[in-house]
């Protein structure tokens, strides 16, 4: 018998914690910038009824309020840097759904963030241009979820705007992603032009009514078939000879080959004026998987009705620039989680009092007392959590670590004011531990110039802006010439730094790490010590 349900307290029996987790749906939207990530996250949350008018979730300068986007940089650059979860229930028949909407920044530099935020999820929204179709950005995340095994549902953004013809976009997701497009809706009036969506399941007619500046949901209208072709004629006809192509070429859902990653159900939508965006939240509560046991770093799974346990995937400080707190994001996998308790943090074996739990989104915030597995916390002050770390209660866990990319840019970095060094130092810890860069130490540098590895330059800029701004320590980065990192070993470590263009540096965990300059010096390094520990890193494109 499981700990919850000796604890039995209202709420917190096996049955419930079962019952709470198979109507959560825990899913991140990806897309390549501009595609409509943030106002489609508005459109969701407006459905939800979490928030009254559309344009409160959005940070883009000249947009009013701002949730999801925070930091200075991000507001002048107009970028989505951070990450946050959004929270909120939907009412679908007779079910009360809880939605947890994991926000990911959408630039190619902050790579490695959105992978860690796709651990926490259990399926993906790929959100696509109707007129760009697949950009670089949704290939390389597309392929994150491929590799973590994550279901991924395709909504097709801006029909309102003149775009690709629906059934060429059927082919290139094919083509290039390896998924089997299964259209839901499909799109009546070409792009630039969009009345409403053909239902397949019972071939309806959804028509949308545009309302003043999509600030409101907008209203929809069921029709009949015969109905539709009376309205739209000949739109409606294009719409039905295109599903029967989609029908001979097999492009149906089946839920098992969806969540095998073998099948993408696809929507059309416009995100701006709300189109489409209630039967994304349908098919969210319809088809994507709840939440289900995890796997640990045993072998084993820690099953929803095991005791409370949950992991870090992303910590994050000055979130709040008024109280400069340290948050760290946990993502539950089993029991119940209720503010106050105090769980076991797994890497230091210590206690952990979470007496300050908050859903977080951008700014806005509120505590949380209870939370069941699938659910996102922001634990506040929690300075001894770094990302990866394991939380449980009662049975210990572990979870598998999270995975760091191979950082492609590398950079010495020295504080500008001497007498700051005690800044410098808890900065540099507090980058290292949030994974805002990957820290790199060797005897040779010392601990006043420790070089800063990332996947994507902006990193740079990042832990620039942060260790001035937020730490008080101005510092400078003096680009090296490394392009390359693979992981060594104590042994092989002495004989790599004698390389070429080489140097052996090392993770605060211990971990070696050799940077190459470039391919050809490691090749010929490689060929002359054939028994050295030269292991590839993840690569950030996989
Ligand atoms: P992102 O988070 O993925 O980067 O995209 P974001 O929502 O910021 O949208 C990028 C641009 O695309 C915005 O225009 C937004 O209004 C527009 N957009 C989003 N969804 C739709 C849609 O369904 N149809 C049309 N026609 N446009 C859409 P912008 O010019 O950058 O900003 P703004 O001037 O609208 O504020």
């Amino acid at each position: 018998m499981s700990v919850v349900d000796e604890q039995a307290a209202p709420g917190t029996t096996a049955k419930d914690v079962v019952a709470q987790a198979s109507r959560r749906r825990t899913f991140a939207v990806i897309s390549h910038p501009d595609a409509g990530k943030s106002t489609l996250t508005e459109a969701l949350a407006l459905h939800a009824r979490v928030i009254g008018q559309a344009g409160a979730v959005h940070g883009k300068a000249g947009r009013r309020g701002t949730v999801s986007d925070w930091m200075d940089m991000e507001k002048a650059r107009g970028i989505s840097i951070t990450s946050a979860a959004l929270q909120f229930e939907y009412r679908l028949g007779d079910t009360t759904a809880v939605i947890n909407l994991l926000d990911t920044p959408g630039h190619a530099d902050f790579s490695e963030d959105t992978y860690r935020v796709l651990t926490a999820v259990d399926a993906a929204v790929m959100l696509i241009d109707a007129a760009k179709g697949l950009e670089a950005q949704t290939m390389k995340l597309f392929a994150v979820c491929r590799h973590r095994g994550i279901p991924v549902l395709t909504v097709v953004n801006k029909w309102d705007r003149p775009g690709k013809d629906a059934l060429e976009l059927m082919d290139e997701i094919s083509e290039r992603t390896g998924l089997t497009p299964t259209p839901l809706t499909w799109p009546v009036g070409i792009a630039g032009d969009f009345r409403g969506v053909l239902d397949r399941r019972d071939g309806t007619y959804r028509r949308f009514t545009r309302t003043a500046g999509g600030a409101t949901i907008a209203p929809e209208e069921t029709l009949s078939a015969e109905a539709a072709l009376d309205r739209e004629g000949d739109a409606w006809q294009q719409a039905v000879e295109e599903v029967d192509l989609l029908a001979a070429t097999g492009a149906d859902h089946e839920q098992s080959l969806f969540l095998d990653g073998v099948t993408t159900p696809v929507l059309f939508a416009s995100a701006v004026s709300n189109f489409g965006v209630g039967a994304l939240l349908d098919t969210l509560v319809g088809l994507a998987p709840a939440p289900t046991g995890v796997p640990t770093a045993e072998g084993a799974s820690r099953e929803l009705t095991d005791p409370f346990s949950a992991f870090v995937f992303k910590v994050q400080a000055g979130m709040d620039t008024a109280h400069r707190d340290r948050l760290a994001f946990i993502r539950i996998c089993s029991g119940v989680f209720e503010r106050g308790m105090v769980v076991t943090h797994e890497r230091t074996g210590r206690p952990f009092a979470t007496k300050y739990a908050q859903h977080v989104f951008g700014r806005e915030r509120e505590s949380i007392d209870v939370a069941y597995p699938g659910d996102v916390v922001g634990l506040v002050n929690a300075a001894a959590l770094g990302v990866g770390d394991t939380l449980y209660a009662d049975r210990p866990v572990t979870f598998p670590p999270l995975t760091t990319f191979a950082p492609e840019h590398f950079a010495v970095c020295r504080g500008r004011d001497t007498a700051k060094h005690k800044q410098f130092r808890r900065g540099i810890e507090q980058l290292d531990s949030e994974g805002v860069v990957q820290v790199l130490r060797s005897d040779r540098r010392g601990d006043q110039a420790p070089v800063l590895a990332v996947v994507g330059p902006m990193q740079f800029e990042v832990a620039t802006h942060r260790m001035e701004h937020e730490f008080g320590a101005p510092v400078e980065l003096e680009r090296l010439g490394y392009s390359l990192a693979l992981r060594t070993d104590e042994a092989s470590a002495p004989v790599v730094a004698t390389a070429r263009g080489a140097e052996v540096l090392q993770r605060t965990n211990g971990e070696y790490v050799a940077v190459f300059s470039d391919k050809w010096s490691l090749r010929v390094f490689k060929e002359k010590n054939p028994d050295l520990l030269l292991e590839s890193l993840v690569a950030a494109e996989l």
